[in-house]
């Protein structure tokens, strides 16, 4: 029996101790710190509570605003009534595979086997979570851009790995500087992970930036992986893919998902292609950790996959809303243009007010132009401080659109912003 003294020594459960050093060790659950996201729910309650008859004009969400394809969903409801797509899908469906391989050869000129080039995934987030498990001994490094999708360096770290940040720079037009990195990182580098369009700067790469890139993985011995998540949200040409270069599928992979360019971001699906062995080793890893999608939402991804009217309509409205809003931005002072892809604009943060407001981190712009303006952005201070509005606002028309852009040009004209 425990006396009151003991009781009320801890109220830590007996595991405690028990939590493993990659997720905080002892000290599991009793961080102080609050992260971005939670600062920003946090601005939104408050400009709420302030504020209770003003609307929120929120760029902060990075999701799709619109359901799935109306022709997705038929063969989704056709195909959950299916006996055959009732069990373990393990490694996935050949349907899925050769879809993605005509997909990936219609508008890439890629030629794959679905057999042994492809594999799905449960979104592409979990690829990332797996591929370190594929490569990463200790002291092995990954490379990662920064800003950017952070998944495969937590995964790297967790198999005792180290993360080289390559910082995406405006002066270098949002490409990692290649020949800054050191000697010895190169020798310990296993994995560079790479995305473009990228996220969240909007920049597509040039073919010549991949075509170096192929060349120093081959010099250098590391492998690349490419996230292709924004790919059909491509505005400055015709999409390109990583695998499109000359050797690339002797160095990498690349990884596709149905979430964005399908309007498919809650069914979670993706596919990893490129280098056989890498897919294999993927699918390997995948094998020990999942048993696959749901058979019938393969089957309604590899309908989608073959419906390029699909992406191109997702394509063409946010490429209509990202061009009103760099319109209005650059409209109260905002240094912008039309980003190569994505549905996120990335700008310079203000640095203060016209008031004598002074914004020391974009992390401060965010905060106040929510809890003053109702204006939801997110706040990127990695490499510089900027801004990240995203065009996946829910508006039903493009009246609506409109309405929503006279606002955002009044409350940003209203809130009088400087760059230094
Ligand atoms: C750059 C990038 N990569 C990958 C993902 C993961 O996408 P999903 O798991 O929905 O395929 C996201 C999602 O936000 C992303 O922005």
């Amino acid at each position: 029996m425990s006396t009151a003294t003991e009781s009320t020594k801890t109220t830590d459960p007996y595991f405690q101790s028990l939590f493993a050093d990659r997720i905080g060790g002892a000290g599991y659950g009793k961080g102080t710190e609050i992260y971005k996201f939670e600062k920003i729910k946090r601005a939104k309650r408050k400009a709420l509570a302030d504020y209770p008859d003003r609307k929120l004009l929120d760029f902060g969400i990075g999701e799709n605003d619109a359901m799935a394809d109306a022709k997705v969903r038929e063969v989704m409801s056709a195909e959950v009534n299916k006996v055959e797509n009732r069990g373990y899908a393990d490694n996935g469906v050949i349907e899925y595979k050769e879809a993605a391989a005509r997909f990936m050869d219609r508008h890439f000129g890629v030629k794959l086997d679905p057999a042994t080039q492809i594999n799905h995934c449960i979104g592409s987030k979990p690829a990332y979570a797996m591929l370190p498990a594929c490569f990463i001994n200790p002291g092995d490094v990954t490379m990662m851009t920064v800003p950017g999708y952070p998944v495969a360096g937590t995964h790297t770290r967790y198999y005792g790995g180290e993360v080289f940040k390559l910082p995406l720079l405006a002066e270098n037009n949002f490409l990692p500087d290649l020949d800054a990195i050191p000697d010895d990182i190169y020798r310990r580098t296993k994995l560079m992970v790479l995305n473009y369009p990228n996220s969240p700067t909007g920049k597509t790469a040039p073919p010549e930036f991949f075509e170096k890139v192929v060349a120093l993985a081959k010099e250098k011995e590391f492998v690349v992986v490419q996230d292709a998540a924004h790919i059909m949200l491509t505005f400055d040409g015709k999409p390109r893919s990583f695998l499109e270069t000359p050797g690339a599928m002797d160095v990498g992979i690349e990884v596709h998902s149905m979430s964005k360019g399908y309007d498919m971001i809650g069914w979670r699906m993706g596919f990893v292609c490129g280098h056989e062995r890498i897919v294999s080793a993927f699918a390997d890893v995948k094998d020990n950790s999942d048993s696959g999608q749901f058979i019938a939402t393969q089957k309604a991804a590899a309908a989608a996959l073959d419906d390029d009217s699909i992406p191109e309509q997702i394509r063409a409205k946010y490429k209509r809303r990202m061009e009103k809003l760099v319109a209005v931005l650059k409209e109260c002072g905002f240094q912008c243009e039309m980003p190569g892809g994505t549905y996120f604009l990335y700008t310079k943060a203000p640095t203060g007010t016209k008031g004598g407001e002074t914004f020391a981190a974009a992390e401060d712009a965010t905060r106040h132009l929510i809890e003053n303006f109702g204006i939801v952005t997110v706040p990127w201070d990695d490499a510089g401080a900027f801004l990240r509005f995203s065009v996946t606002y829910v508006a039903e028309t493009e009246a609506q659109e409109d309405e929503l852009m006279q606002q955002t040009k009044q409350r940003l004209g209203d809130a009088g912003l400087v760059w230094a």
